[in-house]
């Protein structure tokens, strides 16, 4: 249950939009894990991008309208969702707040919308989904190989996860810069000699540091079962993924053990996009990992226009990458994205206050997306299309 004393911590005048619930995550997390959650790779060109490209896209209101009620639910992939926002995929959740993975599940299905549990999740995917009262889908990477993915398909299935959505952009892990700064390899080792250096920022926040002992310490991979040793440690994980990768070979095999619907995350362009159709996704994340892989690629909201003219309607799009507020979610249904995921705004709710975190996150989204729908004089997300916003000139060049 949300605490009264957590509900308060995330309220007005406090917390008023995503960017205090940063703050206040900041405050409350080590160094490592606030600047794991809040980095990008490399220069982190491409995470400033996310966020800029919203603001060049203006909005084209229709006034002296009235608005009375907007209802923001939303239809993904035949499940009735009561907000256009779902929870991505965000590995290593339990770091932020203990058992962070059913946390942030949960609050999800309190606000009427789905959670995506990442493969390199701290929590058991089956408690994960029976926690939540809301749709969970199951975000695959191979690391473990083949045998082991299958098998934790068949888990997902059984379990009841709604769709399986494939990540294309990692085939190693992205430099954030951030992370090899803090030391979190070394702090990963468990070789006391290498971890001293970096301890002193985990030791500066002792109540994170009780919570995460008292959660069980560092946690495995309960997802990634391998024979013989049981859930993958944690330092494995990178090279894991490298001898891993996901091409577009693995379609064949994913779709013979998934039963259910397929989502391609990871797509930036019009090929990537055909191809995922190709190979039976029926819906695609227009996605940079959040600007933690291939720095100096596109901002989402940029090649979202060149996806959706690939697409034609064929699939549903999502797109991620940089919503902060209500407006963003609204511009990108402008541009044709069905719903967005939101990936550092819940999770800075969850480092801040757990499950109060991420509902007050929700809850910010929610109340600006239907304030904004309002200002716009739009009644319904179904009305919403490129008639309401503009759009620099050189973007319509690939949209075609
Ligand atoms: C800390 C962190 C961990 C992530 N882990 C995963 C992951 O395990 N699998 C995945 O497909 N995407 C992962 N992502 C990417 C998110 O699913 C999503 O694409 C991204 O966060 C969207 O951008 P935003 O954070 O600006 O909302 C991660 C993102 C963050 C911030």
């Amino acid at each position: 249950m949300i605490s009264d004393r957590c509900a308060r911590r995330v309220s007005p005048p406090r917390v008023v939009a995503i960017e205090d619930l940063r703050r206040l995550a900041r405050a409350h997390l080590p160094r490592v894990v606030f600047d794991y959650i809040d980095g990008g790779a490399e220069g982190e060109v491409t995470l400033a991008g996310n966020r800029h490209v919203f603001d060049h896209v203006t909005f084209r209101p229709r006034h002296a309208v009235a608005v009375p009620a907007v209802d923001p639910a939303r239809t993904v992939l035949g499940t009735r969702l009561a907000l256009p926002i779902l929870l991505a995929p965000v590995g290593s959740s339990r770091l932020f707040h203990p058992r962070g993975e059913e946390v942030a599940a949960r609050e999800a299905g309190r606000a009427g919308t789905a959670y995506i549990l990442s493969t390199l999740s701290g929590c058991r995917l089956e408690d994960v989904k029976a926690g939540s009262a809301g749709p969970v889908w199951y975000q695959l990477y191979l690391a473990g190989g083949r045998d082991v993915a299958r098998s934790t398909i068949a888990r997902a299935a059984a379990a009841g996860c709604g769709a399986l959505v494939v990540t294309i952009d990692t085939p190693v892990a992205g430099l954030r810069e951030r992370d090899v700064r803090n030391g979190s390899l070394p702090l990963l080792s468990g070789h006391l000699g290498r971890m001293l250096p970096f301890l002193p920022q985990v030791l500066a926040r002792p109540r994170w540091l009780l919570a995460f002992l008292r959660d069980g310490g560092l946690m495995r991979f309960p997802n990634i079962e391998l024979p013989g040793v049981g859930p993958m440690p944690y330092a494995d994980v990178s090279v894991a993924l490298e001898q891993a990768t996901v091409t577009w070979d693995d379609f064949g095999w994913i779709r013979r053990a998934w039963p259910g619907p397929l989502v391609v995350k990871g797509v930036l362009t019009a090929h990537d996009a055909r191809r995922a159709m190709e190979e039976g996704a029926q819906a695609i994340v227009v996605s940079n990992h959040g600007a933690r892989q291939l720095d100096g690629v596109a901002p989402t909201l940029r090649a979202l226009p060149e996806v959706a003219a690939a697409v034609g309607g064929r699939v549903e799009i999502l797109l991620d990458g940089g919503v902060r507020r209500g407006s963003d979610v609204v511009k990108a249904l402008c541009l044709g994205a069905r719903a967005v995921l939101i990936g550092r705004a819940y999770a800075y709710g969850l480092g801040a206050a757990g499950g109060a975190g991420v509902a007050r996150a929700i809850d910010i989204l929610r109340t600006d997306l239907v304030r904004t729908m309002k200002l716009l004089g739009c009644p319904s997300l179904d009305a919403l299309d490129c008639s309401w916003v503009d759009i620099p000139a050189d973007w319509a060049d690939r949209a075609t």
